[in-house]
């Protein structure tokens, strides 16, 4: 949702700026833009609207020579992704320039504020009331820039991770955030400084990283130590942390896209994920750092899961799962929601964060209301040190790597795997379940990256089938039990990239309303892998077919009825159901990706969409 760059220092700006937006470039791609300014010259903005190239196809050779610059890739909130409502944003008086990620919710009030004082506008953004308020407040109190931003933001409510830099102080650079993230690299002669709203277009200059809390305003210059201070100017320490993050696996590979790459690498995501939090030589499950968290777990009156999107399905999977294993109530709410119903939370709550980014504006208010109101605060989280994992009481990591690819994949079923390992461990504690069945579920988890590797043999098939579909305008997707949130994530995958309409329910509330839509023209994917229930999913399937429906089913290797009611299947092998939305899932994304592909949709840029909602 925006991605933000800067650097300070001895090396083209110019360059470092464009190769980090373009590995941001996934947060947001309406609009691209950088800044650049060398002692007592104007700065220089480049802007244009669309991809990081052509912003890279603009860039003349007036770069050349210019140390210090500030970069922003942007997802359009205020305004449309034109060149005016492009990012940087430079102050009335031209020497102010800023970008910014996130909303300034009063933007209106200060620009009725600043218009009143003679102030024009050549867009519509929020971010351009921004860098004009901090003008006004730096030349109203006789400020530097710091100061000025300092003070300019005790007014500002909203969102925000900034970048600026002021003309009359050429060395130096000022980054701040609020509820946006933003992470600074260090190195150790403090001749240069790398800001980023998230560790990947840093750690190939230095592994070295701040990650900022919020309300800290820092100062970079060239040569001196990074100094951090809050709005009101008392000085704060700050930790640095060493990355070990690999830039090869950041990157496409020999595949077509990011999607396909993370789709094809979840046998070792799943398989690392599950390591990670399981003990290799006796098959224990253990979680770092969280015996204190499942003391409280095991006496939980209630787990509050909160999440948004993918993350909300594997929310739902994590109920029946907790529900059925370790018999603790799990309620699963959109997080949106939860954070602005009033939503009764006692201190004996655990609330449970379910997010890929860590940083999801909805999710994360949702859990600093929480723990406003006692609830212990637990996330599940990809992004090591996110907020969630800094702000929560306890986290666990799922180890799926870096997500690109704005259609979340891996990190869905990463998420999974370590609600399963943690349902089996509390189940045990609570003594629900046999240590002789966490044992059995444990040994077939085990066995799961190669049955997930076992279904990428029907790749071609799926394509091959996807080829019917590109026409197509609507689909319905059904499951029950636990495959039920696989309808829906089979759903969402298919309408995110591919832009065709698509819903998922229990396969049972069909005949409550959809079931009016059914003819010809709209096929019914069904996911009738369930052990349990696929009689009556047998019986749905028929239901669809009098109709005149057309079927695609997902079913087990050894199916016997549903392979003669659909139209076309898509095979995986038998596992016990507790497993199934794991294995389930696979066939359905590769569906969606190869009729986006086919459709000559970009899916690792939908339109519209971002990775990380940092705006709610
Ligand atoms: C869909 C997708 C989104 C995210 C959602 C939550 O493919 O990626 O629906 O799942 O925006 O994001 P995180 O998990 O980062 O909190």
């Amino acid at each position: 949702m925006c991605g933000i760059v800067g650097y300070i220092g001895k090396k083209k700006a110019s360059d470092i700026l464009i190769d980090g937006l373009k590995k941001l470039e996934y947060r947001g791609y309406d609009s691209a833009g950088i800044a650049v300014l060398d002692n007592d010259q104007d700065i220089l903005v480049y802007k244009q609207p669309g991809k990081v190239v052509n912003l890279e196809e603009s860039v003349d050779e007036k770069v050349e020579g210019k140390t210090i610059g500030i970069a922003h890739t942007r997802w359009a909130t205020h305004g449309e992704p034109t060149v005016e409502n492009a990012h940087p944003h430079k102050s009335n008086n031209q020497e102010i320039v800023l970008v910014h990620n996130g909303i300034i919710e009063n933007y209106k009030f200060l620009k009725d504020e600043l218009i009143d004082h003679g102030f024009t506008f050549l867009g519509q953004t929020d971010t351009e009331v921004l860098v004009n308020y901090i003008q006004y407040i730096q030349d109203k109190h006789q400020l530097n820039i710091d100061d000025a931003v300092k003070k300019a933001l005790q007014n500002v409510n909203g969102a925000y991770a900034l970048a600026i830099i002021d003309k009359k102080e050429p060395n130096k650079m000022v980054v701040t955030r609020k509820g946006s993230p933003l992470a600074i690299g260090l190195t150790e002669t403090n001749d240069e400084f790398y800001v980023a709203s998230d560790a990947i277009p840093i750690i190939e200059h230095t592994q070295s990283l701040v990650y900022l809390n919020d309300n800290e305003v820092v100062v970079l210059e060239r040569g001196q130590k990074m100094k951090i201070t809050d709005l009101y100017g008392v000085e704060k320490s700050y930790k640095v942390k060493t990355l070990d993050l690999n830039l090869d696996k950041v990157s496409k590979g020999d595949y077509e896209h990011y999607m396909l790459k993370e789709i094809f690498e979840q046998p070792s995501t799943i398989k690392n994920t599950l390591f990670s939090h399981l003990n290799l030589e006796n098959s224990n499950i253990h979680f770092e750092n969280l015996d204190e968290l499942k003391e409280k777990l095991v006496k939980a009156s209630r787990i509050i899961i909160v999440s948004c999107g993918t993350s909300w399905h594997a929310g739902i999977v994590g109920e029946y799962i907790i529900e059925e294993l370790a018999r603790i109530p799990v309620e699963v709410e959109y997080a949106s929601e939860f954070r602005y119903r009033n939503p009764i939370i006692t201190k004996d709550d655990i609330v449970m964060a379910i997010s890929q980014s860590g940083e999801t504006a909805d999710t994360l208010a949702a859990l600093r209301y929480s723990k406003a109101q006692g609830a212990t605060t637990f996330s599940i989280c990809n992004v090591f040190n996110s907020s969630m994992a800094r702000e929560c009481d306890f986290t666990a990591y799922t180890y799926a790597g870096a997500e690109i690819g704005v259609a979340s994949t891996k990190a869905f079923t990463a998420q999974v795997a370590v609600v399963s390992l943690l349902a089996i461990q509390l189940g045990l504690e609570r003594n629900e379940i046999t240590q002789e069945r966490a044992n059995s579920l444990v040994e077939e988890i085990k066995t799961l990256p190669s049955v997930v590797n076992h279904i990428f043999n029907t790749d071609e098939h799926i394509k091959s089938v996807a080829k019917n579909y590109t026409q197509t305008t609507s689909f319905l997707f059904l499951g029950r039990g636990i495959n039920f949130p696989i309808a829906l994530e089979g759903a969402l995958k298919l309408k995110e990239i591919s832009y065709i309409h698509a819903e998922g329910y229990p396969a049972a509330e069909m005949k409550h309303g959809p079931i009016a839509m059914i003819e010809e023209s709209l096929p019914t994917v069904i996911i009738a892998t369930n052990n349990e229930y696929y009689d009556k999913l047998v019986s749905n399937a028929q239901e669809v077919k009098a109709r005149k429906g057309p079927i695609i089913a997902v079913v087990n290797e050894d199916d016997s009825e549903m392979i003669h009611t659909a139209d076309f299947v898509f095979k995986v092998p038998r596992v016990s159901d507790m497993l199934q939305p794991i294995v389930a899932v696979i066939p359905l994304q590769l569906f969606s990706y190869h009729v986006a592909v086919l459709k000559g949709c970009n899916v690792d840029q939908p339109r519209n969409l971002a990775k990380s909602v940092t705006v709610e």
